[in-house]
C-alpha cells in the first residue's frame, strides 16, 4: 500500500513517523547537551548541516507533510477543520523539535569557538631568550674601559692586509726571518689575513697623525695547528702611544697599571729584554701569578710569573714610514693575546673552548 492510498490523516501520521525516525539521533543532544563536548567541533558543525537538510526534507515545499496540505479536498467537509488542525499541529511539533535542536547545536558551537579563541591573560608570558656576550667580548670591554680611562682611543681596523701593513711598514722587510714565525693565510696576490694587530699602529698614525694614544683589539690569524694553547684565529690587543718625550718609563707605568686593574692591586709586572722588528729596545712582559701570588702553581707552571705580551719603544723606521720625525717624537707599543688572558682568568685548560660555540660552555659566563 503506497502513501497516496492511505487516508489523509494517516498520511500526516506517516510523514510525522518518517521525520521522527530520522530525527531520533539528534534527540540525545537536546536531552543532554553536555554529550556534545565528547564530539569534536567539526563533527558538531556537520550535525548542524545535517539538521538543516532534515528540515528541508520534512518541512520544505516538496516534503510529504507539505503534500498532505493538498489533500483537504479528500477529507469529508465536517472533518476538514480537524484535519487542518492536525496538519498544523504536526508541523508545529516538527518545527519545535528542529528549532530546539538547532539552538542547542548553535549554542554549543558558539561556546566552543569562544573558548578556543579566548586567551588566558593570567598565563605567564613567554620571555624571549636574550643572549649574552662571549667571554672574549666581556674581557675586551674590560680592557677597553681601562684604556679609555687612561685617555686612549679604541681603533678597529681591517683583518685583510697587504704585505706593507703586516710586514714592511713594521720594519719586517721581505726575506726577514720574522715573516716565517708569523706565517698566515694568503689570499689574492699581495693580500693576507693579518697575523698581528700591529698593523693598526700604521693605520692609526696615518689617519690621526701624532701625538696618538690608541688601542686596537681584534682578530689575527696564523697558520697554526690547533692545540690546547693555539688556534689559527685568535684575538690580540695592540697599544700605541706616540708623543714628544715618551720613554720606556711610560711603557712600564702603563702596562703595570693595566695588569693591576685586570689582576688586582698587588700584581707585580716584570720586563725581560726581547726582540721585535718594530720596537727598539724590545721587552716581553710578565706579571706575578694572580693565583699563587708568586709561590708557584699549575697556572704559572711553578715559576710564579705569567708571560703575557710583547712591547718596546717604537722603532725609528716605523715612525719614518708614516712620516713622523723620530728626532721629535718617540713612542711605545705593546701587544698581547685576549684569548690567552681569558684562558688564564677563567682557568681554561683548552683555548679552543672559546671558539667551539658550545652553549654549555658559553652560558657559564652570563
Ligand atoms: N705583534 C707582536 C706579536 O704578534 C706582539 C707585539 C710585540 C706587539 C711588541 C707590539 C710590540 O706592539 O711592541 O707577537
Amino acid at each position: 500500500m503506497s502513501n497516496s492510498e492511505l487516508s489523509p490523516e494517516h498520511q500526516v501520521e506517516a510523514a510525522r513517523k518518517a521525520f521522527e525516525q530520522e530525527f531520533e539521533r539528534f534527540v540525545p543532544f537536546v536531552d543532554d547537551p553536555s554529550a556534545l563536548t565528547k564530539l569534536d567541533l567539526e563533527t558538531v558543525v556537520a550535525e548542524q548541516r545535517a539538521l538543516a537538510d532534515l528540515r528541508t526534507r520534512h518541512l520544505g515545499k516538496k516534503s510529504a507533510l507539505a503534500a498532505t496540505k493538498k489533500l483537504i479536498g479528500r477529507v469529508a467537509p465536517d472533518q476538514r477543520a480537524a484535519f487542518g488542525q492536525l496538519v498544523q499541529a504536526t508541523e508545529a511539533t516538527l518545527v519545535q523539535s528542529l528549532d530546539q535542536t538547532e539552538q542547542t547545536l548553535k549554542n554549543h558551537i558558539e561556546n566552543e569557538r569562544t573558548a578556543r579563541e579566548s586567551i588566558d591573560v593570567t598565563l605567564p608570558g613567554r620571555r624571549p631568550r636574550s643572549g649574552h656576550r662571549h667571554p672574549i667580548t666581556l674581557l675586551r670591554e674590560r680592557l677597553e674601559d681601562v684604556f679609555v680611562a687612561l685617555g686612549y682611543a679604541i681603533e678597529d681596523d681591517r683583518e685583510i692586509e697587504t704585505d706593507f701593513y703586516n710586514f714592511d711598514a713594521l720594519n719586517i722587510p721581505e726575506n726577514h726571518p720574522a715573516r716565517a714565525w708569523q706565517d698566515t693565510f694568503y689570499t689574492t696576490e699581495g693580500f693576507a689575513l693579518r697575523s698581528q694587530t700591529s698593523t693598526v699602529q700604521i693605520h692609526a698614525m696615518q689617519r690621526r697623525g701624532v701625538p696618538v694614544r690608541m688601542i686596537a683589539p681584534g682578530r689575527v690569524f696564523r697558520r697554526d695547528t690547533p692545540d690546547p694553547t693555539h688556534n689559527p684565529m685568535f684575538f690580540q690587543v695592540e697599544g700605541l702611544c706616540v708623543d714628544r718625550g715618551i720613554s720606556m718609563a711610560h711603557l712600564k707605568g702603563t702596562v703595570a697599571e693595566l695588569l693591576r686593574q685586570m689582576f688586582g692591586p698587588d700584581t707585580v709586572t716584570r720586563f725581560r729584554p726581547s726582540y721585535f722588528p718594530f720596537t727598539e729596545p724590545s721587552a716581553e712582559f710578565d706579571f706575578s701569578c694572580f693565583k699563587c701570588k708568586g709561590a708557584g702553581c699549575r697556572i704559572c707552571k711553578n715559576s710564579g710569573w705569567i708571560e703575557l705580551g710583547g712591547s718596546g719603544m717604537v722603532h725609528p723606521n716605523v715612525l719614518r714610514t708614516v712620516g713622523v720625525d723620530p728626532q721629535e717624537f718617540s713612542g711605545f707599543a705593546f701587544g698581547f693575546g685576549i684569548d690567552r688572558m681569558c684562558a688564564l682568568m677563567y682557568e681554561l685548560d683548552d683555548i679552543r673552548l672559546l671558539f667551539e660555540n658550545d652553549l654549555r660552555f658559553l652560558e657559564q659566563f652570563e
